[in-house]
């Protein structure tokens, strides 16, 4: 199903953001990332967008995950999305009394064989409660399960417990005023990102997404490390800031001469 298409019909359900959702659907085409594990499921939009690209380049298979116990609190569910774009064969949807670190214990515990686990992953994609503790030990679960040159993505790379404290006292079952002021105000998937993964021998090629709050890592598992910071909305907005630099300077030098 094209981009389009897919963006129509799900549309103003939170949460992936349009532009996340053009990176994470192009990344999954052009690097024909077939075996997909998501972490962190709500309505399932994210799940859409990644099952209609699974579409387009002729199958594969995405495993979300996430809590039992908010199975009835996001409506329209992740079922009900999926079987209104008609895309329900390429999600398995698992929900977890504690969580998807309780999932990926099992993944790896049936996984493993003669004390190593195989991995199977080719993307990972980690959106739950952006939290160190739950998400640093995601990381190196998932870590195990992940193939070489496969990719992870972290969302919401910036947010904090202290900039949530308006809305709400809890946030993913952690109550904020029971933190500390360190861990309240710094940006725990940064804090993930920034000391386990880029620091992690086998990840190589880092991207942050400054203003859609995502960090993708690629274990590439090479000795040279990169890293690049867009700043920009998507590659459609700068190639029209390019032009219309180029205008202005064009402009300007007209106006010397
Ligand atoms: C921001 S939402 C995910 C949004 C989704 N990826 C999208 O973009 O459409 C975060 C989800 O993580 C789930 N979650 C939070 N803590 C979790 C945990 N420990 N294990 C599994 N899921 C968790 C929440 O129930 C919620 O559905």
């Amino acid at each position: 199903m094209t981009f389009e298409k897919i963006h129509d019909l799900v549309k103003g359900v939170p949460y992936i953001c349009k532009n996340n959702a053009r990176i994470l659907y192009n990344m999954i085409i052009d690097q024909k990332l077939t075996n997909i594990l998501e972490l962190g499921i709500a309505h399932g939009t994210a799940t859409c967008y990644m099952a209609a690209a699974l579409e387009e380049i002729g199958g594969g298979q995405i495993t979300s995950v996430d809590l039992l116990e908010m199975k009835d609190h996001f409506k329209p569910s992740v079922e009900e999305q999926l079987a209104k774009v008609n895309l329900s064969k390429y999600v398995n949807v698992v929900r977890m009394e504690t969580g998807y670190t309780w999932f990926l214990h099992d993944e790896i515990k049936n996984n493993t064989r003669k004390d190593i686990c195989e991995p199977k992953y080719d993307l990972c994609i980690i959106d739950g409660p952006k939290n160190w503790t739950i998400d640093g030990c995601a990381f190196f679960c998932a870590d195990k399960l992940l193939k070489k040159n496969g990719f992870m993505i972290f969302d919401d790379y910036d947010w904090t417990y202290g900039s949530a404290d308006k809305s709400r006292d809890v946030t993913d079952g952690i109550t904020h005023r029971k933190l500390s002021n360190a861990e309240r105000d710094n940006p725990q998937i940064k804090e993930v990102f920034e000391l386990l993964v880029k620091q992690h021998p086998s990840y190589s090629h880092f991207t942050l997404h400054k203003l859609e709050g995502w960090a993708i890592a690629q274990k590439s598992e090479s000795a040279k490390k990169t890293y690049s910071v867009i700043y920009s909305e998507s590659y459609k907005d700068v190639v029209v800031q390019t032009k219309f630099q180029i205008k202005r300077w064009l402009g300007f030098l007209k106006g010397r001469s």
